[in-house]
């Protein structure tokens, strides 16, 4: 693994879950393998989980964390090749790219998808010109069509909590002010390929992902056929992917309530965060003991920290 953009270059999931669940058991057993090592964590975008827990990661291995938040305080990036920059723009991402690259050992990228080109979102542009240009290994902390960190979190998560060895797990979207990305759930749906739990996708018609993600997993657009049985409930609102960017629904019957928690078998509830109450989720259901949303957050650090560990292996 030279880079990280997807949860699947993990390779054997059994062997990635043991790896994790050693890093959780002795997280600073591997401080010598990134002493005087140096990581790049790159915001475009905001973030306090991914922020934090990979910074924790960091240190936890003995490497030096540095956080650049590229609209804070960094020169205004032209990302587009061919442009006449007289704008106010003051830097090319061509440039700027393997000048960071020339400070560090490893690189991570946060860059969202910008819903204004469906091509370049799902072409990775800017985490594909990090890799491309950087000289260094890279790791996505959440890309225009992916988020692998969350998803291994994810998917230690269940694994900690499960008591079926074949948990009906299921992804259900949500509704939400915002058009937000489709990383979390395309990701989520790669992580789901790599175990065989009985996985189910519930949206409402014109929210179904893009083919390529979805694959053979099954969708359904009624939400409480979904939720019957469940054993874990993984909310999450994603923006159209065939109207591309668009949010088509705000209706709240797809907020999950305790009314929908009802309908499993008496499933856990999960969340990436950050959570809009009352949109994604009801107050009692977050706040519910079935919730782990917490341990969830908390279980970012141990996949962050897995990743790297291997990316240093490499070096
Ligand atoms: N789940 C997640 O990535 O959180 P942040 O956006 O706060 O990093």
């Amino acid at each position: 693994m030279k880079h990280f953009t997807s949860i699947l270059q993990l390779g054997d999931l059994s062997e990635a879950l043991a790896e994790a669940a050693a890093v959780k058991a002795d997280p600073f057993a591997d401080q010598q393998l990134g002493r005087n090592k140096t990581v790049l964590l790159v915001f475009f975008n905001n973030s306090l989980r991914t922020r934090l827990s990979t910074q924790k990661a960091a240190l936890n291995l003995g490497m030096n964390p540095i956080v650049l938040d590229v609209n804070q305080g960094a020169w205004k990036l032209e990302t587009g090749r061919g442009v006449v920059m007289d704008g106010d723009k003051s830097e090319h991402l061509l440039e700027a790219i393997p000048v960071m690259g020339s400070y560090c050992d490893m690189i991570g990228v946060r860059s969202f998808a910008r819903f204004e080109s469906k091509e370049d979102d799902y072409n990775e542009v800017i985490l594909n010109q990090f890799i491309q240009y950087s000289g260094k290994p890279v790791f996505s902390m959440e890309a225009a069509t992916r988020h692998p960190l969350q998803t291994f979190a994810d998917i230690i998560t269940i694994e900690e909590h499960k008591t079926k060895p074949r948990p009906k797990v299921v992804m259900t979207w949500a509704p939400h002010p915002k058009a937000l990305p489709q990383a979390v759930p395309n990701s989520f749906i790669e992580g789901m390929s790599m175990t065989d739990y009985d996985f189910v996708i519930a949206n409402p018609e014109g929210y179904d992902l893009a083919p390529e993600f979805v694959g053979n997993a099954r969708v359904t657009h009624d939400q409480d056929e979904a939720l019957a049985g469940a054993d874990f409930v993984y909310a999450k609102n994603w923006a159209s992917y065939e109207q591309y960017g668009q949010v088509l629904s705000r209706d709240r019957s797809w907020t999950v309530t305790k009314e929908k928690m009802a309908l499993t078998d008496n499933a856990f509830f999960l969340h990436c965060l950050p959570v809009r109450r009352n949109m994604i989720v009801s107050d009692d259901v977050i706040e519910s003991p079935r919730s782990l949303v917490i341990p969830e957050a908390a279980n970012r650090v141990v996949s962050a920290q897995t990743v790297m560990k291997r990316l240093l292996e490499r070096l």
